[in-house]
């Protein structure tokens, strides 16, 4: 494994553009912001097409056309067709992605326009019922093929030089460019989240277009089934997560889910790039959605934003209690078990909770009953909003990330720079961003949060309770959110990473630098 570091960068940063133009990447990703978000993924595929311009990369974007995204398509106009290996015809639009206000310019967009098989209300993966779509291996099937066809022959204005496909809805792309006829382009393959695989039964293989070669333990067959996950990890010319840590955890059993081996083998090609965050789209000081601006230096806003929070969110209006509050999805992984046993803490140690997620209807339960048991000072929002979600970090003292395992999570580095300290468990991104508050970390002023290690009800309430005393001092708070505040999540170097892994990638930069 490699963890992209600045030093890596020494050749490839002095190489900048290949031959003097920018490097064409074709994005592949099933979400973007501000289009479709269920999760960090499309916080990530919406702010790097804008950090890889600035680094010297043309990016372009290959979406499937779920509704919301044929909706917010500006300018759209076909620009082709193709047959998909299911004998179904697939029209290609090409359009611009809207231009977030403070952000890059507009992002040119290919969509696959299938209403066949995107057609469907609410989320873009399962339906009504939560259960996934029946024919999901054929709507991302779809996208790997769109890939593969603009990487060739189906745009004749414009072909990348190579591809980068995010996650399981993306795994099948590198598949379909290293095993289908036509110019070879490499592709750099993303895990946002190696728990969800995309497995399908081994009868829809047929459906791929791929050799019967591809159907083995050297392709990806996984345990009898087909998996996307597995294409990707097995055919990418690079592999990157979304942090260091987890970079070196899905290389063992515990954080594998099974492919661990696989990603022991590729460890050479496999890198940690840390997640950064758009500044356009999340910073206190020229939030659209928040009620009061505020900035390190220029906290009154932050205290206005919270009472205003604590009453929208029908809590006591009081500035003394310390506003823990969470902005999830209610899965398992998030850890939320933990939250729930350790409400009691919060509550006895004057303070209050808000949650804002969706997802497993027992935690929504739970949340709904705890809040009802604890008026005034717990309170619940089912569902996905995303301005409620800024104005939640914006009034939060304390952002809670519990998580069991986390690839890298975005909400606490949202808290640190809108003067939420994170409480979080020292797992995948959450321990490569949070430091915790220790005696010396305090001393130095590094201190960020709370960090706590083992997945447990007591070390997690040990933690709140640290939070508790830490705000009772009002002095070592404030310094630890300015720090938090301070934080440079900023995409530069992020960006650098990426190019240079995409460099490392390209059979003709491997030569040269040879
Ligand atoms: P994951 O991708 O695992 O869900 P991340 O922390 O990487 O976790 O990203 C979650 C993103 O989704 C953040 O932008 C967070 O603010 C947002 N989010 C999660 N749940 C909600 C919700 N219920 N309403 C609005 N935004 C949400
Ligand atoms: C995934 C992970 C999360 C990460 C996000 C963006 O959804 O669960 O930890 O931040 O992708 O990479």
């Amino acid at each position: 494994m490699t963890e992209a570091s600045p030093q890596d960068q020494g050749p490839t940063a002095a190489l900048g553009r290949l031959g003097g133009s920018p490097l064409r990447l074709l994005q592949v990703s099933a979400e973007i912001f501000p289009l479709l978000k269920t999760g960090g993924l499309a916080d990530i595929a919406g702010a790097l097409p804008a950090a890889l311009d600035a680094d010297g990369c043309e990016v372009r974007v290959l979406l499937p056309g779920f509704p919301a995204i044929r909706a917010g398509l500006q300018h759209a106009a076909p620009i082709g067709q193709f047959t998909l290996p299911w004998g179904e015809s697939m029209q290609v639009l090409s359009g611009d992605l809207p231009a977030v206000p403070g952000g890059g310019g507009a992002v040119r967009a290919y969509v696959l326009h299938a209403p066949g098989l995107y057609d469907r209300p609410g989320n873009p993966y399962e339906d009504s019922a939560r259960r996934p779509y029946s024919d999901n291996h054929r709507r991302f099937a779809a996208l790997a093929w769109g890939a593969a066809r603009l990487a060739r022959d189906l745009d004749p204005e414009w072909a990348p030089q190579i591809v980068h496909a995010h996650d399981w809805h993306a795994g099948l792309v590198p598949a379909c460019l290293k095993l289908t006829a036509g110019r070879r382009v490499p592709c750099v393959f993303t895990v946002h989240n190696l728990a969800y695989q995309g497995i399908f039964s081994a009868d829809h293989f047929g459906d791929l277009g791929l050799p019967p070669s591809a159907f083995q333990m050297d392709g990806l067959e996984f345990h009898g089934q087909i998996s996307y996950m597995k294409a990707g990890l097995f055919y990418a010319d690079k592999i990157t997560t979304v942090s260091p840590t987890y970079a070196r955890e899905i290389q063992k059993p515990e954080q594998g889910f099974g492919l661990d081996g696989l990603l022991r083998t590729r460890r050479n090609d496999l890198s940690g790039i840390l997640n950064a965050v758009d500044s356009a789209v999340w910073n206190p000081a020229t939030d659209a959605h928040i009620p009061r601006h505020y900035a390190v230096g220029h906290l009154a806003g932050k205290a206005r934003c919270k009472a205003a929070l604590q009453e929208e969110a029908g809590l006591v209006v009081r500035k003394d209690a310390p506003l823990f509050t969470v902005v999830s999805r209610l899965t398992e992984q998030k850890g939320l078990n933990l939250v729930l046993a350790g409400i009691d803490t919060i509550v006895q140690g004057g303070g209050q909770l808000l949650v804002l997620g969706s997802g497993d209807p027992e935690l929504e339960n739970a949340f709904r009953h705890a809040a009802q048991l604890h008026k005034g000072h717990v309170a619940l929002r089912v569902g996905y909003d995303e301005p409620f979600a800024h104005r939640i970090f914006a009034g939060s003292d304390v952002t809670l990330v519990p998580s069991r395992f986390e690839p890298c999570g975005l909400t606490q580095m949202y808290g640190q720079l809108y003067g939420s300290l994170p409480l979080v468990r020292a797992v995948g991104g959450l321990a490569d961003t949070v430091v915790d508050a220790d005696l010396a970390t305090l001393d130095d002023g590094t201190a960020t949060g709370i960090v706590f290690a083992s997945f447990s009800e007591a070390d997690y309430r040990h933690a709140v309770r640290r939070a508790l005393a830490l705000y009772r001092q009002p002095r070592a708070w404030a310094r630890v959110r300015q720090t938090g505040m301070q934080q440079n999540f900023s995409w530069t170097q992020a960006a650098q990473h990426y190019r240079a892994v995409y460099l490392a990638a390209l059979p003709d930069f491997s030569r040269a630098s040879t």
